[in-house]
């Protein structure tokens, strides 16, 4: 039912661009997926309109800190084996921050530098901050000024946004970042996915479904406007339910009041105010970790994540056969495999390094971004596709043609 009403519109939207850019289509059972994902082919790129501003990756850096956690470390603090997690997530190691020296914004700073770099500019010349993570330094404000102040851009009163979409939270910031290049509002914006988890998680063997999945690091980029046709972000798509909200979530220290999921099982205190965001039950229970459904995330992101990809190469024109490197948000390599599989993309094509860095969630995609760039598995006219999915649920993709 939902893919039929997902097909619905996809054939509606390219009805139009049907008459506009004399692109064919066709729905046939060859192209009707495992998964039950649908597949519109299509005949003819989708080319962007001549002259029309649209956003490039400029540069591009990341970072990690240099403390490595192995499977073996995390197995001295927790009831858990190397075994099971890399039989589970195909992790071997991530890497922790080093407390009081390195946070999200560092991270987010050393990440920026590198990408600015590249992109040939100098951190004072950025004209607008998106920054994306699920772990910020403060619960506020968000890290997109703390990020101004680390990068000494103090001479303009620019703009700082902070998004909150979790492991989708790269995608999302990428998409906010390419509308206002394309707008022509901005010629530098920088987009930062940068994660401090190692801070917050549950150590002991109650929080080990969670705890050993988890990394720290940060990744930058630099978008910048293009007019060359073809080039650069050929579109993005964005995607939430809020249906399963708190089957991945931390949910306390927060401002529900119980509202949601019902006061009782929360034990607040009897007062009408204050006292509630963070609550002696809270603290004595030590109920402030994420808690996360597995097997619920798992089966909804290895559904999702080929529709969402799916959607950015019809809305393009392009079928999986011409993706050159998929970069999947670094979930667990297992929804990775199943993605590749389901979009018949052989191992070449498609670059995991949750291996050696766990889960980074916001900070995952440009990690990996950046390393296979650096490795030269990524080039010049590449069709580069990235997707994500995770908490919200939220999900989205990206395509880019390099
Ligand atoms: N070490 C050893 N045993 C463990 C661990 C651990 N670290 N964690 C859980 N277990 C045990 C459980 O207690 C359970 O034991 P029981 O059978 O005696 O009750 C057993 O292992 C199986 O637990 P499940 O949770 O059912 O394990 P599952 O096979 O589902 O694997 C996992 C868990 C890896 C989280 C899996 O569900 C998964 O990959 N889910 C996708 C979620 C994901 O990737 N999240 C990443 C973050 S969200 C995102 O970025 C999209």
């Amino acid at each position: 039912m939902i893919s039929g009403y997902l097909i619905l519109l996809i054939v509606f939207d390219k009805s139009k661009s049907v008459q506009k850019q004399g692109v064919k289509y066709d729905i046939s059972k060859k192209n009707l997926y495992n998964q039950g994902v649908f597949v519109l082919t299509s005949h003819k790129d989708s080319k962007q309109t001549k002259n029309m501003l649209h956003s490039k990756i400029a540069g591009i850096g990341f970072y990690v800190p240099e403390k490595v956690v192995t499977n073996h470390d995390l197995m001295k603090v927790m009831d858990t084996t190397d075994e099971w997690i890399q039989e589970r997530s195909g992790i071997k190691e991530r890497r922790y921050g080093k407390k009081g020296v390195e946070t999200p914004t560092t991270m987010g700073a050393a990440a920026t530098k590198i990408a600015c770099e590249r992109a040939g500019i100098s951190p004072e010349e950025i004209d607008f901050i998106v920054f994306a993570t699920l772990s910020p330094d403060y619960y506020f404000p968000g890290c997109g000024v703390l990020l101004q102040r680390e990068l000494g851009i103090t001479h303009k009163e620019m703009g700082a946004l902070d998004i909150r979409n979790q492991c989708s939270g790269f995608i999302y910031a990428l998409s906010v970042a390419d509308q206002f290049i394309k707008a022509g509002m901005y010629k530098n914006v920088l987009v930062v996915g940068s994660e401090m988890h190692s801070m917050g998680l549950d150590f002991t063997t109650r929080g080990r479904n969670v705890a050993v999945l988890f990394g720290d690091g940060a990744g930058a980029v630099v978008l910048q406007p293009t007019t060359e046709e073809g080039k650069g972000i050929l579109t993005t798509h964005l995607h939430s339910d809020g249906t399963h909200a708190e089957e991945l979530a931390l949910i306390s220290p927060g401002s529900h009041g119980g509202y949601h999921l019902g006061a009782e099982q929360f034990g607040f205190p009897d007062v009408e105010y204050g006292e509630i965001f963070v609550y002696d039950n809270l603290l004595e229970n030590k109920t402030y970790y994420p808690n996360m459904n597995g097997q619920l995330v798992f089966k909804t992101a290895v559904t999702k994540f080929p529709e969402v990809i799916m959607e950015a190469l019809n809305k393009t024109g392009y079928t999986p056969a011409d993706i050159d490197m998929l970069v999947p948000h670094q979930a667990n390599l297992r929804i990775a495999q199943f993605v590749q599989k389901t979009l018949r993309l052989p191992d070449e094509k498609v670059y995991n390094n949750i291996m050696k860095y766990g889960n980074t969630t916001a900070a995952s995609i440009p990690i990996a971004l950046c390393e296979a760039w650096e490795a030269g598995k990524i080039k010049e006219g590449d069709l580069v596709c990235l997707a994500a999915f995770g908490s919200g649920f939220t999900w989205g993709s990206a395509l880019i043609r390099w």
